[in-house]
Formats: C-alpha cells, sequence, structure tokens
C-alpha cells in the first residue's frame, strides 16, 4: 500500500470506492475479511477494523456467520405501497374472460422469471431429494406406485403433524389430509364449505389462484383492503361479516401473496375469534410460513382454532419442489367432507413424492435446507428493493416483506397502467405479474407483483431497469 492515512482507512476507502462505483452493489457481500487481509497484505484485525469504520458510517452491516453486507440505502426512504381505502361490494368472479392470454404469458419459459410465484430451482435441494426419492422407492418397492390411502402417506402426515405442534398448532396426523399442491388444498377447502352464488370474504391484493376458484367454483367475492405490512384489516372484515352473508374467508397470514403482508399475532387471534362468532369457516393458505427472513416461524391462524373453523392449506412448493405437488389441508370439523371431496376429486395424492418428502423432513434435511433458503431470499429481496428504488420513477411505493419472495410495487398514478407495462415487457423478453390479475374488481391498475426467488444477476438487475424505464418514460409525459 502507499497511499497516506492509517492502513485501516485506506482498507475503507478502497470498499466504499467500489460500493460508489457500483462494483458492489446495496445487498451484496463485501470480499471476505481473509481476502481483504491477504489482498492488502496486512492482519485481519486491520480489515476488521476497517470494516467497522464502514459500519459505524453507515455503509456496511454485519451479519452474524456470514460476513459483512453493503447495507441497502436508497430503499429506506422509498414508501409503503398504499392500503385501498374501503371494501368493494361483493362482485361474480369473472377472471378469465376479462385477462386472456395473461397467464400464458406468464408461465413463459424463455422470460426474465419475475411473473411466477416460484423460488429458483437453483435454490431448491434438486439432488438431496432426488437421493430420498430413489431410496424410498427401493425401500417400497412396488407399493410406491400404487394408490396411497385416504387421507394420505402416514409419515409425512406425521411429520406435518410434528411440524405444526411446533408451530403452535394442536393437530394430530390424524387430522392432516394430504393433497395435490395446496391449491387442491384450497379448491377443496371451498367446495366443502361454500354453493354456488355464495358471497367470500378475500384479501385484496389477493392471491390469484383463489380468483381463479372463485370463478370455477361460481363464488362471489368481497374484497377487504390490505395494510402492506399487517395484511388484511381486521376491522373491516367484522363490518363486512356483519353486513353480509358471508359463507367463508380466505386469508394468507403469513407472508402473503402478493403483498408479503405478515399479520401480527394479535390480529390473527382476533379474525379466528370473529370468524368463529360468525360461524364463518376461515380458509387460509400459509405456503409462505416457513420462509421468514429472521427469527422464529410465525403462528399460523390455525394456533387460535378451538372449535374447527379454521380450514388450514399448506404445501412444499415454495420451500422444496413445486412439481411434487404435494400438499395439505387440516379441515377442521370440516375434515370428513373434504375427505370425500378429495376421493372424487383425485382419489389419492401421488406416492412417491410424498415418501420422498417424508424421508427428507424425517432426516432432519428439510430445516437445514430452510436455514439457507431464507438467507438467500432475504439477500434477493433487498437486492430487488434497492434495484426499484434505483431504477423506478420517484413516487414509486414498495412493500418491505419480512419473508416469502414477493415484492409489490405501486406505480405513481400518472405512471403506465400494469396491463400496458406487461404487455411492453413481454416483448422485451421480461414476464411480470400484473396488478389487476389480483383483483375481482379491475382494481391495483398501477401496481405489480414482482417475484424475487431468483438469486441476483446482471439479467435480473437489467430487467428491473428496463421496467424502470418504462414506468418512467410515461410517468414523466404524465
Ligand atoms: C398463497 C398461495 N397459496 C397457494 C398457492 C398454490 O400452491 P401450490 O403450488 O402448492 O398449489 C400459491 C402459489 O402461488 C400461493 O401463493
Amino acid at each position: 500500500m502507499d497511499a497516506d492515512g492509517p492502513l485501516y482507512e485506506q482498507i475503507a476507502g478502497h470498499v466504499a470506492g467500489l460500493v460508489e462505483a457500483g462494483a458492489l452493489r446495496p445487498g451484496g457481500r463485501v470480499p471476505s475479511v481473509r481476502k481483504l487481509s491477504r489482498q492488502f497484505e496486512v492482519s485481519t484485525n486491520t480489515v476488521l477494523q476497517a470494516l467497522s469504520t464502514l459500519e459505524a458510517r453507515g455503509l456496511v452491516e454485519a451479519r452474524p456467520r456470514s460476513g459483512f453486507y453493503v447495507r441497502p440505502r436508497a430503499a429506506a426512504d422509498i414508501e409503503l405501497p398504499r392500503t385501498q381505502a374501503r371494501p368493494a361490494g361483493s362482485v361474480r368472479v369473472a377472471f378469465g374472460d376479462r385477462v386472456p392470454g395473461l397467464f400464458r404469458a406468464m408461465r413463459e419459459v424463455s422470460m426474465v422469471p419475475l411473473a411466477a410465484a416460484c423460488p429458483s430451482p437453483a435454490l431448491l435441494p434438486f439432488a438431496r431429494l432426488s437421493a430420498a426419492a430413489v431410496r424410498v422407492a427401493r425401500v417400497s418397492g412396488p407399493m410406491a406406485i400404487t394408490y396411497d390411502p385416504l387421507p394420505g402417506y402416514p409419515a409425512l402426515r406425521r411429520e406435518i403433524a410434528r411440524r405444526l405442534v411446533a408451530a403452535g398448532c394442536a393437530i394430530s396426523p390424524a387430522q392432516v389430509i394430504t393433497t395435490v399442491g395446496a391449491v387442491e388444498a384450497l379448491h377443496l377447502s371451498l367446495r366443502a364449505v361454500t354453493n354456488p352464488g355464495d358471497t367470500v370474504l378475500v384479501e385484496s391484493p389477493c392471491y390469484f389462484g383463489v380468483l381463479q376458484l372463485l370463478s370455477t367454483l361460481s363464488l362471489r367475492a368481497a374484497e377487504i383492503p390490505c395494510d402492506s405490512s399487517t395484511g388484511i384489516r381486521v376491522g373491516l372484515v367484522e363490518k363486512a361479516l356483519r353486513r353480509r352473508n358471508v359463507r367463508a374467508c380466505v386469508v394468507v397470514a403469513n407472508f402473503s401473496n402478493p403483498l408479503g403482508a405478515l399479520m401480527p399475532v394479535e390480529e390473527k387471534r382476533a379474525l379466528v375469534k370473529l370468524c368463529r362468532q360468525h360461524e364463518v369457516p376461515l380458509i387460509e393458505s400459509d405456503v409462505y410460513g416457513d420462509l421468514p427472513f429472521e427469527g422464529e416461524r410465525p403462528v399460523p391462524l390455525k394456533a387460535f382454532d378451538r372449535d374447527g373453523w379454521v380450514l388450514h392449506c399448506s404445501s412444499f412448493s415454495k420451500t422444496l419442489a413445486p412439481s411434487y405437488r404435494v400438499g395439505w389441508v387440516c379441515a377442521g370439523r370440516f375434515q370428513a367432507r373434504v375427505e370425500e371431496l378429495k376421493f372424487t376429486q383425485t382419489v389419492a395424492t401421488p406416492t412417491l413424492p410424498q415418501a420422498a418428502i417424508a424421508e427428507f423432513l424425517v432426516s432432519g434435511s428439510y430445516d437445514r435446507h430452510l436455514r439457507s433458503l431464507r438467507g438467500s431470499l432475504r439477500n434477493q429481496i433487498l437486492q430487488l428493493r434497492e434495484a426499484v428504488a434505483r431504477h423506478f420513477p420517484p413516487g414509486t411505493r414498495v412493500s418491505a416483506p419480512a419473508g416469502g419472495f414477493l415484492l409489490w410495487v405501486e406505480l405513481p398514478e400518472t405512471s403506465i397502467d400494469a396491463l400496458e407495462l406487461q404487455r411492453r415487457a413481454l416483448r422485451l423478453g421480461i414476464s411480470i405479474a400484473p396488478g389487476p390479475i389480483f383483483s375481482a374488481s379491475e382494481g391495483h391498475r398501477h401496481c405489480l407483483r414482482i417475484n424475487g426467488g431468483y438469486p441476483w444477476s446482471d439479467i435480473i438487475e437489467g430487467a428491473i431497469q428496463t421496467l424502470g424505464r418504462l414506468a418512467t418514460a410515461r410517468a414523466a409525459r404524465g
């Protein structure tokens, strides 16, 4: 080193310079202490002193057992999306006719994958899970290709129940019915508790899979506004339950889709109590519950259920293997009806994927995998928020989820309509999920959902930059 000043200051200046030049991005990992000490031929203590100086200046942050990361900056100044002010009335959900071709475009595999809500295959334990599948096929022999009798594969139901108990629910294996993904669990739950023409309370914005199910079951949706941090507004649910004849309520309490909101514990308790008082079945999807960025797994709504009014639906699609299509439902007082419907709908859940996942869970591999997956997703969401903050027009708002891997972006009113943004982005090879598909009443026209399930790359940064440019061009014209 030949520059002036104490060595640690020179190293701090070097790292700060990398950040300024964009060579190290917000949320990105700073080269390791060992690497820097070799590079500058100084002791690790000197490097640590340099990094502590940068930490005190707010430029980097230390993460336990992981190293130093560039602190996200611009995103700290960006505001959260607004809550839609009032609930909409009850509407028939006519989904397919309104947005033709939209879902086909979202599934296009050649696109930059910012549309579908799924983690990158690179983050999933393909080799270990495949090895488990081979092992169980060998051990089970031909049993692995016979029908698995209802309510599902016993070893898997034991593991699911064990995990639910650890998350605060009073569930035994006998109360778990395995399903073909969470979407079948939701479908069976809705069929068990509603009849065509009934009204169902849903979140706004709402996971479009739920709206599609309402549409195919000829159900009506009454949308309840959600806060982007704390989810569905329980006071508005209460009003709706008093005013309307509601037959079910569907809620994603943990890291919702698309907002990423997490309901506080007291709100969860109040919602379950309210539904019980009104004798309204409460259907929850907890597919993102295992993915908090930090700390304990949040409790499912089912943890507050004393009388079986909560139908808890989930799957391994967001954490392990979307294509295995293994989910489950704990249907409470509706268990017998759901089992009957499951038998007529798909007879059984495929045996081998259930057995492979059971083996994976029993071995302890799932918890190890979750620890690393959560760290990756946290980092990806930080980078994505930073990039949106950098590239989107002033006035853009963005969610700040504490888990999962979805980001909800609200563009300024003067900006482009999200369906038009989707059309233009598709022409440039980028797929996004436009706001209106998360609404039964053509809402959220200036919003979009971005999938943060893929490791950060120049391609994704470039796609965010392009989306920001498309949105900015219109915002500038007004
Ligand atoms: C909230 C929610 N529930 C259910 C599902 C469907 O999950 P699966 O793929 O297991 O059917 C999804 C998928 O995006 C989801 O976001």
